[in-house]
């Protein structure tokens, strides 16, 4: 569970919810920057968070859950501290991608898509980064990293635990 989502409580989670929407609600076009609020305080949307959005604006809840799994930036999964953002795009994939997917998988005993049971790592792929010189290149929340190689990860990953 996110650590503010601990901290909280569902009541107190609930409340903060109500708060982003009271402050956006009649404007047009208020279910974005409410969504977008709620991902900034949660780091991801949960499904209750969506059906108070649905029936404060008095939407469908397919046009609440449509709209959120429509955007990449929006989670519908508490993700671990740090979210590590593995480059699949062609140069990168050229370069090693499998690879180093595999050697992450192996450092964390974790999947595409999972969290560590710590909450500390999250593993999702991510189109170019901007970065295909220095390919197979990977981000740990802000921070990039390039010329990859499987051998570096364990190391790379060790700065974060
Ligand atoms: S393709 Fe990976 S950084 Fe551009």
């Amino acid at each position: 569970m996110a650590v503010a989502e601990k901290a909280l409580g569902e009541a107190g989670r609930r409340a903060k919810v109500e708060a982003i929407i009271a402050a956006n609600q009649g404007k047009p076009g208020a279910l974005l920057p409410i969504l977008r609020g709620i991902q900034r305080e949660f780091g991801y949307l949960a499904e209750a968070d969506l059906l108070a959005v649905a029936q404060a604006l008095g939407l469908p809840m397919s046009k609440v859950y449509g709209t959120a799994t429509f955007y990449s930036l929006f989670a519908l999964k508490p993700k671990g501290k740090y979210v590590i953002r593995v480059c699949e795009s062609a140069p990168c994939h050229v370069e090693g991608f499998p690879e180093i997917l595999e050697a992450i998988k192996a450092e964390l005993g974790i999947g595409l898509g999972e969290t560590t049971p710590d909450w500390k790592f999250s593993l999702e792929t991510t189109s170019c980064i901007g970065v295909c010189g220095v390919a197979p290149a990977i981000m740990i929340n802000d921070e990039v990293y390039g010329n990859l190689t499987p051998e570096a990860i364990p190391q790379i990953l060790a700065q974060y635990k």
